[in-house]
């Protein structure tokens, strides 16, 4: 049985059940819908029936050995990951600007952090990834028991993901990949290659760019690490049953052939705003991101011009300006977005 169906099957049982609301007392009546889809029947500590069967269907979409959903965002999938994999005292190399998340990561499991940096793109003003070759100066000089690599960055920087993890196994250190920039990844040829086949572990925030609620993640893994105790220690034993039940119909959408091509004419719109339009530059990297910047202004002052235009960016810095794109940015957004930028 789907999540939905349980859903369905819930709703015709009259339940003394939490939660206490039940599905019918609405204290905030705007979210009527939102608290039908409030039920309690889920135990993510212990999934048995309808989210087991959710999550092992996922893990066939994506050809993983499991995937578990999270309704905590990216970064309990992190935490989870790193605890999974690392004990007291042993050392996990992470960016020394990655998401906090990721040393926080670190010092929950008691483990030492040891920092990597990143050199800049100067032009850009964003950071570069790491090369396997950068790496295993790291690995070869201090014992590592695991590697974060974000991929891609907030603005779109892909890691060369194979490479990698053919240095951490040369090294046997796990590698976690902070994909959660990068869900649509696993469902369109034209994006760069997911790591969720590749990496040890893989987490991918669906609210970013699949259109996901925010905030649904999903954790991934190749290994057969008990990563769901590790997720249980972190995790509430009333998970939202409405994220749950919108991580399996995310999943199922992205993997359909509607999904594939709305993800594919995303890219196509993207690709085409970039050909016509030749009045600011465009950074080579993730399509999903529109990294732009345009001589004689500072990113800073190019998001000041995008905002007075009605459009808002998502990250800006000295040099460039960012704009996230993802299920929901349609064409028409995207052709108010040229008009704009043409008149500035
Ligand atoms: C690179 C990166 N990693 C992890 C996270 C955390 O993701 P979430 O908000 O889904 O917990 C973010 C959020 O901004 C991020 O940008």
């Amino acid at each position: 049985m789907s999540l939905t169906n349980l859903f369905r099957k819930r709703h015709k049982t009259v339940c003394f059940t939490t939660p206490s609301h039940s599905q019918k007392f609405f204290i905030t009546s705007k979210f009527q819908q939102f608290y039908k889809f409030d039920i309690s029947e889920t135990d993510t500590h212990n999934p048995q029936a309808a989210l087991k069967i959710s999550q092992e269907k996922a893990s066939k979409i994506y050809g993983t050995k499991k995937t578990l959903f999270l309704t905590n965002g990216s970064t309990s999938g992190i935490i989870a990951s790193v605890l999974a994999c690392v004990n007291k005292g042993e050392n996990v190399l992470i960016w020394d600007n990655s998401h906090q998340c990721h040393k926080n990561a670190v010092e929950l499991a008691g483990a030492n952090p040891i920092f990597y940096t990143l050199k800049k793109n100067v032009d850009w003003g964003i950071y570069n990834s790491i090369t396997a070759i950068e790496l295993e100066k790291y690995l070869s000089n201090k014992k590592i028991k695991a590697v974060i690599i974000t991929s891609p960055s907030y603005e779109g920087v892909v890691s060369d993901i194979n490479s990698i993890k053919k240095v951490c196994e040369k090294y046997g250190a796990y590698l976690i990949v902070d994909e959660a920039h990068g869900a649509l990844y696993p469902f369109c040829e034209k994006l760069p290659q997911s790591a969720v086949n590749i990496a040890d572990f893989t987490i991918q925030s669906l609210h970013k760019t699949a259109g996901g609620l925010n905030p649904t993640a999903l954790l991934h893994t190749t290994t057969d690490l008990d990563v769901e105790s590790a997720l249980s220690k972190i995790s509430t034993t009333s998970p939202s049953y409405a994220l749950l039940m919108t991580i399996e119909k995310n999943i199922n959408y992205l993997n359909s052939k509607k999904g594939r091509k709305k993800i594919s004419e995303l890219v196509e719109n993207i690709q085409n705003l970039k050909k016509i339009c030749k009045s600011v530059k465009f950074f080579e990297g993730d399509l999903t991101k529109i990294l732009i910047k345009k001589e004689n202004l500072t990113g800073y002052e190019l998001s000041e011009k995008l905002y007075e235009n009605g459009i808002e960016d998502e990250k800006t810095n000295e040099k460039s300006t960012m704009l996230i794109c993802g299920l929901g940015t349609d064409k028409r957004m995207l052709n108010r977005l040229e008009k704009v930028l043409k008149k500035i």
